[in-house]
């Protein structure tokens, strides 16, 4: 008996792993293939194309050629070829961020391109040819989107950030001595990468964790996953992200508190914006084109920054939010009243927190958190006198980094907390 279970569990499995391992992908070109194409697109991202196929697609393949390769007959794609050939578009090598709203609807105009084709083809050709051309950051960024959600990349994985972007990552100090050995042709040489800051700083004793690779690549993915610009027009509707957001912070706030009570550190405090922000940060990296990630001094006043926003707008949205976890409701644009006193409220709740596109009423709660990230990472030149580029706050990849970072998202959480107090305990069940 035992075996015949064993035996149909078996056939089960297979049956359903069969097809993907085969002839998995919707569009019938192999997974391996794919996965080829997306590794040499990131490959020396900052140098032109390695791959002959890709390079020669880069070179002879007009976006605009056969519009029926796109789902919405070449809408996006036109759109996008519009402001390249005006010249809108930002020039290559130059840093970009997607807390930039002209950056970041740059990426997402690329995004739907991709989304919109049918088939590889569509998509290798215009990934090559946009590679070429678009800024480097906005194309890592909306490539890595559209492979994490398209239907016919679901069997690709992505190359780790941290070999994409290694200078994100490692001291500007490293970087150069690995160009040396490069330059030199020395083989076996073993970098010393360390933390940012010396001991003298207390946080230092968890900036082991802040500033793991895989703390940031976590990170990266929480918001490649659940993009709080994403709508559902792009494909479907990704279940549960505004709870998403809650959780993933909830956890990685839990193990930073446990981190810090194992190397004898206060519990941490959440971002008080009427008080100096105590901690600086000094990030050591730089920019691959554009001047180093700028430093934070220690126990800097928070300033409105220009053309962003000012500090009071995050309390003016926080103070409705606080509002409807009191009611129990929120309202949407048209005045209904939403229950949040249930098990879905969360995720309702962290819809407006995140920003996302999901929120029922983003004119009235407004954009959280994008706003306090952005007004944080300008906190160096809040009135962009010097024409410095923001901090590690602006990449997904690299906000762990600064403690900054967590004292918001503790404050953040705590406004999460508070309406999970007012929600009945668990039962024995
Ligand atoms: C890293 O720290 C060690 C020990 O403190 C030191 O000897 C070394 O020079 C440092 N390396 C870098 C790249 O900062
Ligand atoms: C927040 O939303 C407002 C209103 O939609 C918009 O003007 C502003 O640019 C947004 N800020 C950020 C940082 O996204």
């Amino acid at each position: 008996m035992k075996l015949l279970v064993i035996l149909a569990l078996v056939a089960l499995t297979g049956a359903s792993a069969w097809p993907n391992f085969m002839s998995d992908e919707p569009d019938g070109v192999p997974a391996h293939q794919k996965q080829h194409d997306v590794n040499y697109a990131f490959y020396k991202i900052f140098e032109p194309l390695r791959d002959n196929n890709l390079a020669e697609k880069a070179v002879s393949f007009n976006p605009l050629g056969d519009v029926s390769m796109y789902k919405d007959g070449g809408v996006a794609v036109r759109h996008l070829m519009d402001e390249f050939t005006n010249g809108r578009l930002l020039e290559k090598k130059h840093w970009a961020v997607a807390t930039n709203k002209r950056h970041l609807e740059e990426a997402i105009m690329l995004f739907e391109v991709f989304m919109q084709c049918r088939d590889w083809n569509c998509v290798a050709s215009n990934g090559a040819y946009f590679r070429e051309r678009v800024n480097e950051e906005e194309f890592i960024y909306a490539a890595y989107h559209a492979i994490k959600h398209s239907p016919l990349t679901q069997h690709v994985v992505l190359p780790a950030m941290y070999e994409v972007k290694p200078h994100h990552f490692t001291k500007t100090q490293v970087i150069e001595e690995a160009y040396e050995a490069k330059e030199m042709k020395l083989r076996n040489i073993i970098f010393q990468n360390n933390f940012t800051g010396t001991p003298n700083d207390i946080e230092q004793r968890v900036a082991y964790y802040r500033e793991d690779v895989g703390v940031g690549t976590h990170h990266l993915m929480i918001h490649l996953e659940n993009p709080f610009w994403w709508k559902d027009t792009y494909g479907y509707h990704i279940d549960r992200k505004g709870e998403n957001f809650f959780y993933a912070y909830h956890q990685l706030l839990n193990r930073y508190e446990a981190e810090r009570i194992s190397n004898y550190l206060p519990p941490l405090q959440e971002l008080k914006l009427d008080e100096p922000l105590k901690e600086g940060f000094t990030p050591q990296t730089t920019y691959k084109f554009g001047p180093p990630f700028p430093v934070r001094n220690d126990d800097i006043h928070l300033h409105d920054v220009d053309r962003i926003g000012r500090i009071h707008e995050v309390v003016h949205m926080e103070d409705r939010i606080h509002d409807a976890i009191a009611h129990g409701y929120v309202e949407d644009e048209q005045g209904n009243k939403i229950n949040i006193d249930n098990d879905h409220g969360i995720d309702i709740l962290g819809d407006i927190i995140q920003s996302s596109m999901y929120s029922p009423n983003r004119k009235y709660y407004g954009n959280l958190t994008t706003l306090a990230y952005t007004l944080l990472d300008h906190q160096t030149d809040p009135k962009n006198k010097y024409d410095t580029p923001p901090g590690v706050l602006a990449h997904l990849e690299t906000l762990p980094r600064d403690p900054a970072a967590w004292r918001l998202h503790k404050r953040i959480d705590n406004i999460f907390r508070e309406h999970i107090d007012t929600l009945p305990p668990y039962t024995k069940e």
